[in-house]
């Protein structure tokens, strides 16, 4: 994760945050980057006081943490229009399911009139602008952009974020999605492995998201997080991996077409995840190849130079140490 080091250098005005979705995979390391940040926080949840011992300690831990826990559904419009009343910044985080009913909280900002100065809508994955995705990915991807296109109609200030791979979707398992585990003896590499694939961790997703939502350099631009140092062909991290443990790993590729086939076959959620994969590992979109425009586009490590990412090297580093990842 992030250090705080050099953050303060970059955005040193505080701003009320509101995060839907924060008890989320993501979510949950946007609302601790925002309170971390020193910004005003209030994560809007569905279940203040839920059952499961994991969600319970989670609210818990954003409590200590400062921040305030409001109840709230995005389908309770009365609850949005509360929330986002008493946010400059409102983030989205909510899950591939809720993307394209965003719109309800795009509709609740409109109706506070004018408070949130900014809105970054789920997305934190692939350069959805890239055509090119197959099923069930695409339709995932399409709806982000619907997203796009309806804050700008309604003139909301935003900021998408383009996080590329979550490190904790592909590195424990060496980027291995067919069996999704960690490799053994021979490790399964979709195509012909040379596509460049950003690999970020997820606690330093949550800083530079904080960091470009209050950033006025990142307004109406989407945020590309895509250090050099992370984007690594599946071939080269292999490479990395072999090195690191001193064990060699036999290739075993899979063309496209059997890939294709694969997605076909498999259900939800795994048709997905490999429907993702296709995307970055075939298709190359999550790599940093293509340039950013700057009209429409920042990047991440050239707004905030000072923040000291986790590498693909110092991820691996812990994978090694822990016992997280079996390598015999
Ligand atoms: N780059 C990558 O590798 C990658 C991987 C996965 C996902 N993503 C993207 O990351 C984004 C977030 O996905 P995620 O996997 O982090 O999501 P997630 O874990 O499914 O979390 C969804 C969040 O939305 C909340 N939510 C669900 N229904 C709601 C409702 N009706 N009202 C208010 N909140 C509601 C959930 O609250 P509860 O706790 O109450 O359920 C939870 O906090 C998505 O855009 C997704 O496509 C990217």
């Amino acid at each position: 994760m992030a250090s705080a080091g050099g953050e303060e250098t970059t955005t040193k005005k505080k701003l009320r945050i509101l995060v839907v979705g924060g008890t989320g995979y993501i979510g949950k390391h946007v609302v601790a980057a925002s309170a971390r940040l020193g910004h005003p926080t209030t994560a809007l949840v569905r279940d203040l006081a839920p059952s499961v011992p994991a969600k319970a300690q989670l609210l818990q831990s954003f409590r200590d943490a400062g921040v305030t826990l409001l109840q709230g559904d995005l389908y309770e419009h009365a609850s949005l229009v509360r929330a986002v009343g008493d946010a400059d910044v409102v983030i989205s985080t909510v899950g591939a399911r809720q993307i394209a009913d965003q719109t309800k909280l795009i509709a609740a900002i409109k109706e506070a009139g004018g408070s949130v100065r900014r809105f970054v809508p789920s997305e934190f994955g692939l350069d959805v602008g890239r055509s090119g995705a197959v099923e069930p990915a695409k339709s995932i991807f399409d709806k982000k952009v619907t997203i796009r296109h309806a804050v700008e109609a309604e003139g909301i200030p935003y900021t998408p974020v383009v996080a590329n791979y979550f490190a904790g979707y592909a590195l424990p398992t060496i980027g291995q999605m067919l069996p999704l585990a960690p490799p053994m003896e021979s490790v399964v590499i979709l195509g012909d492995g040379r596509a460049k694939v950003v690999f970020m961790e997820e606690g330093d997703i949550g800083t530079y998201t904080v960091l470009a939502a209050v950033d006025p350099r990142a307004e109406n631009k989407a945020l590309y997080i895509r250090p050099a140092a992370n984007a690594l062909s599946h071939e080269e991290l292999v490479a990395l991996w072999e090195k690191k443990s001193g064990k060699t790993l036999r290739r075993v590729y899979v063309p496209e077409h059997d890939l294709l086939n694969k997605i076909h076959e498999a259900v939800m959620p795994m048709s997905i995840v490999l429907a993702k994969a296709h995307a970055a590992f075939i298709k190359g979109y999550a790599g940093n190849d293509v340039e950013v425009d700057p009209a429409s586009g920042v990047e991440a490590t050239e707004l905030y130079p000072d923040v000291q990412y986790t590498t693909v090297d110092d991820y691996l580093n812990r994978l090694l140490s822990s016992s997280a990842i079996i390598t015999v």
